[in-house]
């Protein structure tokens, strides 16, 4: 096992509450990675994935935020599932066709580009996404049980289970963002269609299968984000007080540490961002209440499931079941999870805010962050 500094330095911090965490995702923040890293825990691994944008795209983001950060010498970096087990651009459309147009089609837009080549950035290319996550499960299974959060699509995390199905027992448990439910009412009574969107479980629904492989199977413990996280959105507030720690909204501009920052904010003026600018801290939240668990305020547990119907308004939704009364025995499969319902919003936005203002270019050297000189 690689030993450096990182991690001895977060196992001396806080030896009972640490944890170790593999992140999937399909367009990384920066967020995700500092909220682990400010609460002691550490990343041993991230992988990007087909979804809400190309492979090239969610591979080539991870490795900015790590680049941004100084992050890539602590953090190991793979490239996960380029496409989803079954469904394919073609199925999606058909799909769309006979039950309705998605408002977001992620990778599969026909608009859309890849803003990264291969040649832009470099990442470990010598192991798969899955795999490296089944290793970082296996080497530290009797020591520290490996967090997985699958903050995109579940294909990656699928794949995982198949090669190695004690991957479930052997890990500390799974998180993921996605799960929403009782959304339709929302999706029918908006007039935008930003907000048809929002209220949208992209992340199950372009890969149905993965997501029931996953969700189905016995993890120790398996925390589902839900729509809890569409409430935490952006705010001129929010702006505001980001620009009054830099000092600026020019210091912002100017700084190329804090670009990421500045991606956060945009133009400044919340209401002259437009919608994808603006849109709810997803990934974010379920980053923050995985490493600081007091953020979930409450949460309940249910059997989880997902539709794998092709021929189902529901294809890619999540089913809930009640524990007690009627989980299906035979045939269709569900697994035990807890589903976060109410969130610690002001806890959030506090620790988001000192988190970004802080330098963590040394953090492999030294496993912590210091104060940001601006
Ligand atoms: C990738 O590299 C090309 C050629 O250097 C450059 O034009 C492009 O902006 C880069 N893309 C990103 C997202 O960095
Ligand atoms: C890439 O990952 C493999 C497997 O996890 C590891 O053995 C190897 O040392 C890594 N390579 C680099 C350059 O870090
Ligand atoms: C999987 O777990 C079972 C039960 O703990 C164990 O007997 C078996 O050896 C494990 N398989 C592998 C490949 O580690
Ligand atoms: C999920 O979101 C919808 C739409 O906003 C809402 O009506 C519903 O009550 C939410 N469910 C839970 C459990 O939060
Ligand atoms: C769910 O939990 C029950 C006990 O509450 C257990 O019997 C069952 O095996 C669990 N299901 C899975 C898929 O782990
Ligand atoms: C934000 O933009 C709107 C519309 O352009 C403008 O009316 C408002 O004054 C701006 N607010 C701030 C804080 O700059
Ligand atoms: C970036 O990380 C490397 C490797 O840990 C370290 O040697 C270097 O000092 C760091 N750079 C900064 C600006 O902290």
């Amino acid at each position: 096992m690689l030993f450096n500094k990182a991690t001895l330095f977060s196992l001396c911090a806080s030896i009972a509450s640490a944890k170790k965490i593999f992140i999937d995702n399909d367009g990384l923040t920066a967020l995700q990675v500092l909220f682990p890293l400010a609460a002691g825990h550490e990343i041993v691994g991230i992988s990007g994935s087909f979804g809400s944008v190309s492979l090239v795209d969610a591979v080539g983001q991870g490795y900015d935020v790590l680049e941004n950060y100084n992050l890539s010498s602590c953090i190991p970096h793979y490239a996960g599932a380029a496409f989803p087990l079954i469904r394919t651009a073609d199925t999606f459309y058909i799909w769309e066709q006979l039950y309705g147009e998605l408002v977001w089609q992620g990778g599969w837009d026909p608009q859309y580009e890849d803003s990264y080549t291969w040649a832009n950035f470099t990442y470990n290319d010598t192991t798969s996404g899955a795999v490296a996550l089944i290793n970082a499960v296996r080497e530290n299974k009797d020591t520290d049980p490996v967090y997985i959060y699958a903050a995109g699509m579940m294909t990656t995390v699928a794949q995982a289970i198949s090669i190695y199905p004690n991957l479930t027992q052997e890990a500390a448990g799974l998180y993921i963002m996605g799960g929403m439910i009782d959304f339709n009412y929302a999706q029918a009574t908006t007039d935008k269609s930003i907000n048809v969107d929002i209220q949208t479980d992209i992340n199950l629904i372009q890969d149905p299968e993965a997501a029931q492989i996953v969700l189905a199977a016995d993890w120790k413990e398996s925390i589902v984000g839900g729509n809890v996280t569409n409430y935490v959105l952006p705010s001129q507030d929010l702006y505001d007080e980001i620009i009054e720690r830099a000092g600026s909204y020019e210091t912002i501009e100017n700084t190329d540490y804090l670009s990421p920052v500045l991606s956060l904010i945009s133009t400044g003026n919340f209401t002259e961002n437009n919608e994808q600018e603006t849109l709810p801290f997803w990934d974010e939240v379920v980053s923050a209440y995985m490493s600081y668990p007091e953020i979930l305020e409450q949460s309940f547990d249910a059997a989880c499931a997902v539709d794998t119907s092709f021929n189902s308004p529901y294809y890619g939704n999540l089913r809930l079941f009640n524990k007690k009364i009627n989980v299906p025995k035979s045939g269709y499969k569900s697994g035990n999870c807890t589903l976060a319902s109410v969130v610690d919003q002001e806890k959030f936005f506090d620790l988001l805010v000192d988190i970004l203002f802080k330098d963590w270019r040394g953090y492999c050297e030294t496993g912590a962050a210091t104060t940001l000189v601006l």
